[in-house]
């Protein structure tokens, strides 16, 4: 892969990156599109990656469909896929990781420790190995993103970061690999995370509403009110850069929230003004 990329280069082929855990649905492959609009070459990684995963997590029985994913990536216009296996990327003595600090110990950081440095140590390694110019993530992982700009800013990367926007499923919910976990019914339910983000959005547009507090409560009764069994793990009001909380809401704050529904993690976000 590495002597493939330096070729590429020394061609001045632009090379945009697509980094994913695989099982990939419109959401990734709206990432491959862009990526494909502003580079040569197009490189999509699939790698459910450990290092991201706590040990009670779903490392194990995280959806894989290598096959599927294959094509749809040819379809979407990546000319590379890059498949690495475990044991290549983390021999035995791996000891070594890159870590950012502050804005990894709230929202995300604070209910899944230790997921972000296991985030960061593998979007560095692609960023070694294949040396993009340019590299795209969905918005639907918001700190994430934020975390991967200032990595990228931190350590000089001379890669451009492109932040794409979230693609939902017709009724609102956020496209996810995990939303395969759901039975029908609950699947239904599952929307109640995107009722309660455009409700918060309407409130503060239409300023009704401008105390985080506030519109905490109103959100939390949101999505008991759709889906009784759902247990709120935080919903917060941040800076988008930052992450520190808003008092008030004010301009670029971003509402992000992470909601366990039958056993299932899943997080959203909305910028709200
Ligand atoms: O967003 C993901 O799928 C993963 O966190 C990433 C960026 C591919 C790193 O493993």
């Amino acid at each position: 892969m590495q002597f493939r990329c330096r070729q590429f280069a020394a061609q001045d082929k632009r090379i945009g990156l697509v980094p994913t855990m695989g099982f990939l649905h419109d959401g990734h492959l709206s990432l491959v599109k862009i990526a494909r609009r502003y580079s040569d070459i197009v490189i999509a990684s699939i790698f459910v990656n450990p290092a991201q995963f706590a040990p009670h997590e779903d490392f194990d029985r995280y959806p894989r469909d290598e096959k599927g994913d294959l094509a749809k990536l040819k379809r979407a216009g990546a000319n590379i896929v890059f498949i690495p296996k475990v044991q290549e990327i983390y021999p035995p003595d791996f000891q070594t990781s890159v870590a950012v600090e502050k804005i990894t110990g709230v929202l995300e950081g604070e209910s899944r420790p230790g997921h972000f440095k296991g985030v960061t140590t593998i979007v560095a390694k692609l960023f070694n190995i294949i040396r993009p110019d340019l590299a795209v993530f969905g918005m639907k992982d918001f700190q994430q993103a934020t975390v991967l700009k200032k990595m990228v800013a931190d350590l000089d990367y001379p890669i451009k970061v492109i932040i794409a926007p979230t693609v939902r499923e017709k009724d609102g919910l956020a496209m996810s690999s995990r939303n395969k976990y759901f039975n029908p019914n609950q699947r239904k339910e599952a929307v109640c995370l995107y009722h309660a983000l455009v409700f918060a959005k309407k409130m503060v547009k239409n300023n009704k509403i401008s105390d985080p507090k506030l519109l905490k409560n109103r959100m939390i009764r949101i999505i008991k009110d759709i889906c009784p069994a759902a247990e709120i793990d935080y919903i917060a009001f941040t800076d988008p850069v930052t992450l520190t909380p808003m008092k008030q809401i004010k301009p670029g704050c971003i509402c992000s929230l992470a909601v366990r529904l039958y056993k299932v993690r899943l997080i959203d976000n909305m910028k709200l003004l």
